[in-house]
């Protein structure tokens, strides 16, 4: 096992005032029901942003949280990561706006896109320039604000998606607690299965665009399920590895929370028990890069990843892009 160079020393979340439930979606017309949908994913409820609530401040709430949990100033922070496939505005980064919200005045600050996998890319990343002995402290952040960006006539996906933004503070480890085992990988060739088609760059936003909705997220469902878990399984299995640990050293498991069918999937691949496993897409949807996080945080919460905790963390997103991370708490 690996000197851990990089330590998370604290997790926060936040998410939005507003609670939308499976019965909800009866008032906007959507049809589908409370059944189909916890059968099917294993959903009851997802937190959707209201006026005045964004990216930018869904994040600064979380970060704050965090930093005051590990006694952390803005002005500490060298370096602001932000997971997200939803930002406030295509320019300048949301990361920049949340480095101002913060008063973050020493810290570098930008956006990373690697959609569900967002979160964990980023530790993955600052864990990197950490060892570069250049960074000490470093926010990352995994925040959607997803319901400005799926089509509300659309049920194969809006039932699925929610809002939030979890928070982690990462250090320099000091003791033998920290990241043992990273790993990233991408599959572009597959793109296509879960995008926003059309109103970017490549394809400039008309009222055509507009009008049949095709710069909202689209999804072939059954295919980014069969993909989630396949690479979700080879994911854990790279993690074991890297750690030289084997599954009954892991005490939790903190997947993305997309769908408890491919949780329970990906647990049974890895030979962990449910028990061990933690589990809130019943609340709050898929939240995408934000899911990894405030899983995390509501685990930490709980008592349930102390200090001494075993952690692996596996996700899994549009790309696709999909990884694994094991930490010792
Ligand atoms: O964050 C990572 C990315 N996302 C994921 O990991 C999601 C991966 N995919 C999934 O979780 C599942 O594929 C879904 C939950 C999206 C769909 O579940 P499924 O068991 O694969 O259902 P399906 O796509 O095979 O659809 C079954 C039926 C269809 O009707 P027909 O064509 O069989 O008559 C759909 O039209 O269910 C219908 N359907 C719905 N019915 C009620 C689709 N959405 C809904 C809905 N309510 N919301």
């Amino acid at each position: 096992m690996k000197r851990p160079v990089a330590m998370l020393a604290a997790t926060a979340h936040a998410v939005p005032t507003r609670v939308f439930t499976n019965d909800d979606f009866a008032s906007i017309g959507v049809e589908t029901s409370d059944e189909w949908i916890r059968e099917r994913t294993g959903i009851g409820q997802r937190y959707i942003a209201g006026e005045g609530e964004t990216l930018t401040s869904l994040c600064t709430e979380a970060a704050r949280k965090a930093m005051a949990m590990a006694g952390v100033t803005a002005a500490e922070l060298d370096l602001i990561i932000l997971g997200t496939a939803s930002p406030d505005r295509l320019l300048p980064a949301t990361a920049v706006e949340v480095q101002a919200a913060l008063g973050a005045s020493r810290a570098a600050a930008f956006d990373l896109d690697a959609a569900c996998s967002g979160w964990l890319y980023s530790c993955q990343v600052a864990e990197g320039l950490i060892a570069t002995g250049s960074y000490e402290t470093i926010l990352v952040i995994g925040g959607e604000v997803l319901s400005r960006i799926i089509n509300w006539r659309d049920r194969n996906t809006c039932v699925l998606f929610g809002d939030g933004a979890g928070a982690t503070i990462i250090r320099r480890s000091t003791k033998q607690r920290g990241i043992l085992s990273a790993y990233m990988r991408s599959d572009g060739t597959l793109a296509d299965l879960l995008q926003r088609p059309k109103g970017a760059g490549a394809c400039p936003m008309t009222n055509e665009i507009l009008a049949e909705g095709s710069h909202f997220i689209t999804m072939a469902g059954r295919e980014v399920f069969k993909n989630a878990v396949r690479s979700m399984a080879d994911a854990a299995d790279r993690a074991l590895d890297g750690a030289k640990l084997s599954s009954t050293d892991v005490d939790l498991l903190i997947p993305h929370q997309a769908n408890i069918r491919i949780i329970e999937a990906t647990a049974k691949h890895a030979n962990i028990p449910m028990e061990k496993v933690f589990v809130n897409v019943d609340r709050y949807g898929n939240t995408s890069a934000a899911s990894i996080p405030i899983a995390l945080s509501e685990a930490q919460a709980q008592g349930r990843v102390k200090e001494g905790s075993t952690v692996m963390f596996v996700a899994f997103g549009a790309g696709f892009t999909w990884g694994s991370m094991i930490v010792r708490f």
